[in-house]
């Protein structure tokens, strides 16, 4: 099998804000602002490189375990990019999904996320999936607490599960699987992202800094991942065509 040459969904683990920073002696909250600069532009070029839909790891269940003001920054920083942006979204056709555990989240932010939500709900050109509050480990623990509350309730039977009905209940439920999952900064894990749905995603990773990020790397990124060849535990296409 050949890579997709439909359109793609990619995957972003943006990491690396605070090593910018650092490497410049600022505050990490300084990366940080640059991030929202470098997603704005990977954004605005992800469907001119064939991208329809671009998920992006802003904030992990992990997160919380950073100093109380770095993640104040992190949580404003979502609020800022909705205000600025969503009417631009808005107009370009864009879909905002939120994805991850809306509790723990204050009123303003979940405010925030609804009101991108419902605006954005009709457009259907490209899809923008926020993965805040995310961790795969939570959305798959979510995912067999929403099925045991349906045995319970007599909706579904234990017997009766199989991959598809469980993927229904993960937060990506009508999302295809990611095609590519990009990673920045040089750190070569997932650090609990998409952790059901990278099963066949092609991985590649990048040693830029999150704040540095473009639509050039974006395009690098393609191209690598259009050079490999997925199988899916099938074998290589050259094999077959010898086998006859
Ligand atoms: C990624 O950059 C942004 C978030 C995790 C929200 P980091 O803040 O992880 O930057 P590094 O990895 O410390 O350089
Ligand atoms: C993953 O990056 C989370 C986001 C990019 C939002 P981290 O920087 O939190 O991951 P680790 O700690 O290096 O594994
Ligand atoms: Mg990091």
């Amino acid at each position: 099998m050949t890579p997709t040459d439909g359109p793609l969904h990619v995957a972003i683990i943006m990491d690396g804000n605070g090593r910018w920073a650092k490497q410049r002696g600022l505050p990490r909250t300084f990366g940080h602002r640059e991030g929202v600069k470098a997603l704005k532009r990977t954004v605005e070029a992800a469907s001119g490189l064939g991208v329809d839909t671009l998920t992006v790891f802003g904030f992990s269940t992990e997160n919380w375990r950073r100093p109380m003001a770095e993640v104040s920054e992190l949580m404003s920083l979502l609020k800022a990019y909705v205000e600025s942006d969503l009417e631009r979204l808005v107009r370009e056709g864009v879909k905002v999904r939120v994805i991850g555990r809306r509790t723990g989240l204050k009123p303003d932010i979940l405010a925030v996320i609804d009101r991108a939500e419902a605006r954005t709900a009709h457009n259907t050109r490209f899809l923008l999936q926020v993965a805040f509050n995310y961790g795969g480990r939570a959305d798959i623990t979510d995912a067999a607490r929403r099925f045991a509350e349906d045995v319970e309730q007599g909706r579904a039977r234990a017997a009766d599960l199989d991959e598809a009905m469980f993927e229904q209940r993960l937060s990506t439920a009508d999302t295809p699987a990611p095609d590519l999952i990009v990673r920045t900064s040089g750190e070569r894990r997932l650090s609990n992202f998409l952790l059901w749905e990278c099963a066949y995603a092609e991985l590649v990773f990048q040693d830029v800094y999150w704040p540095d990020y473009g639509p050039d790397h974006l395009r690098a990124a393609i191209a690598e991942f259009r050079a490999r060849e997925r199988r899916y535990g099938g074998a290589a296409s050259d094999d077959v065509l010898a086998a006859g």
